[in-house]
């Protein structure tokens, strides 16, 4: 159950596909954490504008927040047994600036790559970057503080293998012969001479790769800054590696009903297996279950009809307004049950998908209202059950 997986691991890394309920599960779960009296800490990516407010999370970037603890008492849940939430919205840029500030040798090194064009560019739109970065923030906060538990909010992957690769990718180009070859060739030759490194395609598929750049002197400049911080660089890229195979970090993967979220979920799942890390729980979104029976069905509009007409409110004046009414609620009813008949069905198809961890598999409902502020959030990680021992 939820509360097994917030007691064992001490971080939680949230992924899935756009729009699934990433955010909110992670905040979800912290919540959950924190009524269970752990210090919990929420880095989130880009929450909803209403969810941000509710939490009073706006504008604080790379900041750690209190949440307060009015909110919870507010919601009805006050926090015992000492248990406190913060809320932090991650920045990709302050991120890298602030490793920036922190492997630069020298003052001389850090103007320079502030001041370079292609560094403002790509601190902020860095491709692979985002993921780095939150798995960075990460790093930091797990070394630093004393928090029992951390929920990382990811941005979408639209590809699996970016996200666990990112400290792969910034470790390879880092310490790839190409780029090697780059600084070594820069140093010598001085700024004067950096013509001929245009025709080294290679190097620049590499640099490609990682930022998606155009700018082309800007990254030469770039590269060289950045090789004196190379060494920082480029072990604490391993160190940010390691993290993800840890023991007490498990990934939650989110996922809907939908059929293509359920495939990129098990894709997840699969390569989560083959670089060895951790997975933590898979939570299947927005299940429409079924609430009428069969039989409740049966005759529903027919019966709907007789009892209006009982009530007389289809002798009235808009009579066949309310005859129309009651049609459309029955057909609704019968296209509801439709639908959760399919979303059982593709429960089932999660369980064959992640078989052996069904106890692993948290559907939540789809809720009446949005999820946006503290009581919604308690009540989402309420809602959230397992499949094991469902049928
Ligand atoms: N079970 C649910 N019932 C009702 N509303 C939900 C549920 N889960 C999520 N929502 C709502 O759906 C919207 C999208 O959720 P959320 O922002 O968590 O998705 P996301 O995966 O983080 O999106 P993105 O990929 O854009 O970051 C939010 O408004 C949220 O309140
Ligand atoms: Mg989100």
């Amino acid at each position: 159950m939820l509360a097994q997986l917030l007691e064992e691991k001490r971080t939680l890394i949230v992924v899935g596909p756009g729009g699934v309920g990433k955010t909110t599960t992670a905040a979800a779960f912290a919540v959950q954490a924190a009524r269970m009296g752990k210090k919990t800490l929420v880095l989130t990516v880009d929450p909803a504008r209403r969810l941000a407010n509710s939490l009073g999370l706006e504008e604080l970037g790379n900041t750690e927040v209190r949440i307060a603890p009015e909110l919870f008492a507010e919601a009805g849940i006050p926090l015992e047994n000492g248990g406190a939430l913060y809320g932090m919205m991650l920045d990709t840029k302050s991120t890298f600036d602030d490793l920036i500030e922190r492997y630069a040798p020298n003052a001389e090194t850090r103007r320079k790559i502030f001041d370079n064009a292609f560094y403002q560019q790509a601190s902020t739109a860095l491709a692979g970057s985002q993921e780095y970065m939150a798995m960075e923030k990460l790093y930091e906060i797990r070394e630093q503080r004393d928090y029992d538990l951390i929920v990382l909010d990811t941005p979408p992957t639209s590809n699996a293998l970016d996200f666990l690769s990112a400290p792969d990718r910034l470790e390879d180009f880092l310490g790839s012969p190409a780029t090697r070859a780059l600084v070594k060739g820069m140093k010598a030759a001085g700024r004067v001479g950096l013509g001929f490194l245009k025709f080294n395609t290679f190097v620049m598929r590499g640099l490609n790769r990682f930022v998606g750049a155009d700018t082309f002197l800007g990254i030469l400049e770039f590269v060289q800054s950045f090789s004196e911080m190379y060494a920082g660089f480029k072990a604490r890229a391993r160190r940010v590696r390691e993290i993800l195979r840890a023991d007490d970090v498990g990934f939650v993967i989110v996922t809907s009903t939908n059929r293509t979220t359920i495939d990129e979920g098990t894709f997840f799942y699969e390569q989560l297996a083959s670089h060895g890390m951790p997975f933590g729980a898979v939570v299947v979104n927005r299940v429409r279950t079924p609430f009428l029976a069969p039989d409740e069905l049966e005759g529903l509009e027919r019966r709907l009809i007789e009892a209006a007409r009982d009530s007389e409110a289809l002798a009235s004046a808009d009579g066949y307004h309310v005859q129309q009414f009651l049609k459309r609620g029955a057909e609704h009813c019968r296209d509801y049950e439709i639908m959760a008949q399919v979303d059982a069905d593709r429960l089932a198809l999660v369980k064959e998908r992640f078989a052996g961890n069904e106890d692993r598999i948290y559907p939540v409902p789809q809720l009446e209202r949005d999820v946006h502020d503290v009581g919604s959030l308690a009540e989402f990680a309420e809602r959230v059950t397992s499949v094991q021992g469902a049928a």
